[in-house]
């Protein structure tokens, strides 16, 4: 048990280093092993989509996927690779009943010497497997489930599209498969991954800014609850909100919390603002990790890379409605955006508050800030620059 909330603390910090070193290998009281992977070719391979095909995200899958069975008397099974195929479910599988569901979600990246790279999946296998004992789903090694990611990549390699801003997304998913319908611990799990090609978020070097309503009366994380993780149970519920946002003629939600209104998210991002402070420093800030916040891999790059340049203030601080309205006011604020594995650095441009609509001037700034980090990012995830945060599959 030690090992294991020692676990959970250091994942919370998203330490990217010790992370070969340390894990739970050995801890966890039963692991699979990548070199226990059985494999299975598909005898019908499906055509791939050409270059020139516009790939929309999570509609087109790859001809293979990653199977793990669990149950508490045996353990894991061993892990599989085998041709990507239905699932076979009790109907009182807890997954569809009570949400003992979880996932994430990272890319992988063909570059131009055609090796293809994951970007920092270390940090999404420490959030999944905090997850997982957040919903009391079993532990797992994370060294041998990144390694069979790795392995099922390596499989569907040609599956990886190879133009510019294109990635493989990568589902991995761990769900509760009791087939009773009391609200317990699983006694049985599936852990599967799957694999889809997706196109650019944003066309050529460019960036499209969205809009946000942000509406107080809608909450999507609270203190004490799951919001910094990644569980289904999560986004269901938004749907709704995105509709009610849509009808207001905006793109997205900006998730508020507290008496204050504070910034926490947008839509599935994490937000950041580019500003000259109260205090006259130019800083950028994001919310920091304190329970409503998902710790996004990109959230922490952004900071690491900002951070390593050291030109302004790099700052987690909790952010309130009216401290941006002051800031839009005194002509403060360089720039707003989101971040996460879709589309990286998203530019805000508009947000609806209080019935008014709120002119960001991120795209008369620049954006320079984005796009600095887009290029950044780009150079390190197709491997034109050499970085640690790139895994070789
Ligand atoms: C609620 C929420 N916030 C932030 C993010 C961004 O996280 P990441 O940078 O790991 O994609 C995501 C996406 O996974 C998300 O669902």
């Amino acid at each position: 048990m030690a090992a294991l909330a020692l676990g959970q603390i250091w994942s919370r910090k998203l330490l990217p280093v010790p992370w070969l070193l340390w894990g739970l290998r050995g801890c966890a009281s039963t692991n699979f092993k990548a070199a226990d992977l059985q494999l299975q070719i598909t005898k019908e391979p499906r055509k791939k989509p050409s270059p020139s095909d516009s790939l929309v995200f999570g509609k087109t899958f790859t001809d293979h996927m990653l199977m793990v069975e669990w149950n508490r008397k045996k353990g894991w099974g061993q892990p599989r690779i085998q041709p990507f195929q239905n699932l076979t479910l009790h109907p009182a599988c807890s997954a569809l009943h009570y949400s003992l569901q979880l996932f994430e979600g990272l890319k992988a990246y063909r570059g131009q010497d055609q090796q293809v790279r994951l970007f920092r999946p270390w940090l999404n296998m420490d959030r999944m497997l905090r997850t997982a004992l957040r919903l009391c789903l079993p532990s797992f090694d994370k060294v041998e489930l990144l390694e069979c990611i790795r392995r099922l990549i390596e499989v569907d390699k040609a599956w990886v599209p190879g133009g510019t801003g294109t990635s493989l997304y990568v589902r991995p998913v761990l769900i509760g498969t009791e087939d009773s319908l009391g609200v317990n611990s699983a006694s049985q799990a599936l852990l599967f991954v799957i694999l889809c090609p997706v196109g650019s978020y944003f066309p050529g070097d460019s960036v499209t800014p969205v809009s946000l309503l942000a509406d107080p009366t809608f909450i999507r994380a609270w203190m004490g609850g799951v919001g910094d993780y990644k569980v289904g149970g999560n986004y269901g519920p938004t749907v709704l909100l995105q509709q009610e946002a849509q009808k207001k003629g905006c793109e997205q939600v900006l998730w508020l919390y507290g008496p204050d209104h504070q910034l926490t998210e947008v839509g599935t991002m994490n937000i950041f603002i580019y500003w000259t402070h109260e205090d006259g420093v130019l800083e950028l800030v994001t919310p920091p990790l304190d329970g409503i916040i998902l710790p996004g891999v990109v959230r922490q790059s952004l900071l690491d890379l900002a951070q390593t340049w050291g030109e302004f203030r790099v700052v987690e601080r909790k952010i309130t409605m009216k401290e941006l309205l002051r800031a839009l006011e005194e002509g403060r604020v360089r720039e707003v955006f989101g971040s996460g594995t879709a589309c990286q650095v998203c530019p805000v441009h508009r947000i609806l508050y209080k019935d008014k609509h709120l002119h960001i001037p991120t795209m008369e700034n620049g954006p320079e800030l984005i796009l600095r980090f887009q290029k950044e990012l780009k150079a390190i995830q197709y491997g034109t620059k050499a970085h640690k945060w790139m895994l070789p599959v």
